[in-house]
């Protein structure tokens, strides 16, 4: 059954080869040409899929069809770092950075506790929850870490109820140094039985790289016993202070680093040089009042940028990518075209996930309407739900109207 969407006032596709490669470049709206949009368009899903996507005047014939009245219409938000399976409440602690505390990572400690001692029932419908909701806010493809059990059985069971919603999980082991325990002792475990038990649930690996967490060698000796596992490597990094961990994730040529709030000149030229995706989470530094980290000097230099929510219950409890959009462009110095990119195409290149983040014909019909005439308002109306309709895989999972 295929659907033939019309109406769409604006489509920001993020394929610039839309159109016979000729990019709208003539306003405000995409300078640079890279969300290749289309005004007055029309595409067509068919079997989960993107058919078509071109000038409504050219659209062809569909089994049914859907009129968009004139929304803009997005790709679904590649959210590509969450922490969702935990169990308790930390909004005491926020509460107490407003008034000046600082933040610290120490806090994982308390979610730890809780999480230990939730049921797997609990778990499950606890990030079922923050699935749905997500979703209902535009989120179409997510990344889930573990980190909040670090024991064998809890890290184990946080990535099969991680699993049971993303092909993107991340064990996350190296979270934090559990109390009791000797931090040795605890990268032996990490990188042996916790490994061995949790890898089968997941992609990829990650290492809380920053003083009071794990250091540079520990982070690579993790990264490397992960690899033996057959799991990629993603970095926490540089979040709390200085120190090598964006280095050593441009060293190893990973993918994505995240958090990248503080960056020294040689940490911006080893991203430039291996192409590391630098994952911009300005929903942290808003939740901790810390200072932004200056994606306008990232962009400029010519490193790669994505943005997500790193949603968790310590350092920022928003799932909403569209408050990360508003934060960068008001607070990083983002334009919204490059805010639109990096929470969607760069989030899918930071997953390396080829068949999400972009609207053009074989990829996943990830599809988000927005009750506005332009994505512009995501940055213009922060706040404001503007999310009217998504479609994931081609199916309507939020209401369309
Ligand atoms: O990405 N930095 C480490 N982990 C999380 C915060 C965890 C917490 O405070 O519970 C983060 O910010
Ligand atoms: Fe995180």
């Amino acid at each position: 059954m295929s659907v033939l969407v019309t109406g769409i006032g604006e489509l920001a596709t993020n394929d610039v080869t839309v159109d016979g490669g000729r990019p709208r470049t003539d306003d405000h709206r995409d300078p640079t040409g890279l969300l290749g949009l289309v005004d007055d368009a029309a595409l067509v899903i068919e079997g989960g899929v993107i058919a078509w996507v071109g000038a409504a005047g050219d659209a062809p014939a569909a089994d049914t069809a859907y009129d968009a009245g004139g929304r803009a219409v997005i790709p679904g938000y590649v959210d590509s770092h969450s922490h969702l399976v935990f169990s308790g409440d930390r909004a005491q602690e926020f509460a107490a950075r407003m008034t000046g505390e600082p933040y610290s990572a120490g806090g994982i400690r308390t979610t730890v506790a809780a999480t230990r001692a939730a049921t797997d029932e609990q778990l499950m419908s606890h990030v079922a929850r923050l699935v749905a909701e997500m979703r209902a806010q535009g989120t179409t493809s997510l990344e889930i870490k573990s980190g909040y059990g670090l024991t064998v059985h809890d890290e184990a069971r946080s990535l099969a109820v991680a699993r049971q919603f993303t092909e993107d999980t991340t064990f996350l082991g190296a979270h934090v140094v559990p109390d009791d325990t000797d931090p040795d002792d605890y990268v032996a475990l990490v990188t042996g039985p916790m490994l061995t038990a949790g890898a089968p649930h997941a992609r990829w690996i990650d290492v809380f790289c920053e003083d009071g967490a794990f250091d540079v060698d520990q982070a690579r000796a993790i990264l490397a016993a992960g690899a033996e596992h057959g799991l990629r490597g993603r970095l926490h990094a540089n979040q709390l202070t200085y120190g090598g961990g964006v280095k050593l994730a441009a060293e190893l040529g990973l993918v994505a680093v995240d958090h990248c709030t503080y960056l020294a000149d040689d940490d911006v030229s080893a991203l430039v040089e291996s192409g590391t995706i630098a994952t911009l989470l300005p929903g942290v530094e808003f939740s901790t009042r810390q200072p932004y980290p200056d994606a306008r000097a990232l962009l400029d230099a010519g490193v790669r940028v994505a943005l997500a929510s790193d949603c968790n219950p310590g350092s920022c409890f928003t799932s909403s990518m569209a408050l990360c959009i508003a934060l960068a462009v008001r607070e990083m110095g983002m334009r919204p075209a490059e805010a639109l990119y990096a929470a969607t195409a760069m989030g899918a290149q930071a997953l390396d996930r080829a068949d999400v983040g972009v609207i053009a014909p074989g990829r996943r019909a990830d599809l988000v309407v927005l009750d506005a005439p332009s994505y512009l308002h995501l940055a213009y109306r922060p706040g404001v739900p503007l999310v009217t309709g998504v479609w994931q895989g081609g199916r309507p999972v939020a209401p369309l109207s």
